[in-house]
């Protein structure tokens, strides 16, 4: 009896080790990201941060601008375009350093080149440093495309892909009335879904993932309603 305990312990222990020992390494996928998107109680941070859908298009908007980050410019060496871009030529320390203004690096990105980074948006790269700034790739979409609004979709979606540059870049798209300006010409749908015509956005940027358009396509058919 005692012995069969101690095989079903050794057993579970076993079991236990494996499990933990594969996870640092592991890549997100859509299994292991938070599908309900509710964040697990650190913060505002998923347990499983996707390095394509959250901070990519982070990095572009702010970071990444003509004079600044980009392919071109890359200041300081730094060129936070791409995955390998961003793993060869900053360091963690650096990248958190740059964001907080702390340890001799000017707070990024500069006073001049706004919006600065909110909170939220400091602790989702804080949260991909310490899972091991992983390249996570087709992750799981946390949107509810059956129930699509501006406030909770839209808007959020526009704040992570595109208003580090149309904070101050035209056209400005930092609030309903001005997104639906643009949304009348036509231009801001063909942009965003790369029909021609218009420079596809995000600049320098993948496209929105298909999830997202299809999120906004819902929502602009359905006359793009400020709910
Ligand atoms: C890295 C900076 C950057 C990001 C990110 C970015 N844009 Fe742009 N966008 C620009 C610049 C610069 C222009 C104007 C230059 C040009 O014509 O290419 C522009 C132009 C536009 C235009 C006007 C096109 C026209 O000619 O009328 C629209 C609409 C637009 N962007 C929408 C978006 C949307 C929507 C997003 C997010 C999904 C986005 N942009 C992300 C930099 C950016």
């Amino acid at each position: 009896m005692k012995r069969k305990i101690i095989l079903i312990l050794t057993a579970l222990g076993l079991v236990f080790i494996i499990t933990c020992r594969h996870q640092p390494n592991e890549i997100p996928t859509p299994t292991s990201s938070n599908g309900n998107g509710n964040g697990n109680g650190s913060g505002n941070v998923k347990d499983s941060v996707c390095f394509a859908e959250e901070i990519l298009p982070l990095l572009i908007s702010n970071c990444a601008k003509a004079g600044c980050h980009d392919a071109t410019t890359h200041q300081e060496g730094i060129n936070l375009t791409s995955y390998g871009n961003v793993m060869s030529t900053i360091s963690a320390s650096d990248l958190m350093n740059s964001v907080h203004g702390t340890g001799g690096i000017d707070i990024m990105p500069p006073a001049n080149a706004p919006p600065a980074l909110t909170s939220s948006q400091i602790n989702l790269l804080q949260a991909w440093v310490n899972q091991g700034m992983l390249n996570g790739i087709d992750c799981q979409c946390n949107i509810d495309t059956n129930n699509v609004t501006f406030s909770g979709v839209i808007f959020p979606m526009f704040q992570a892909n595109c208003l580090g540059c149309h904070t101050s870049s035209t056209p400005i798209l930092t609030n309903y009335s001005l997104i639906k300006f643009q949304l009348d010409t036509g231009r801001l749908y063909n942009a965003i879904n790369h029909l021609g015509g218009v420079p596809p956005m995000p600049q320098n940027s993948p496209q929105l993932s298909s999830c997202r358009i299809i999120a906004f396509n819902k929502w602009v058919n359905a006359g793009a309603p400020n709910n």
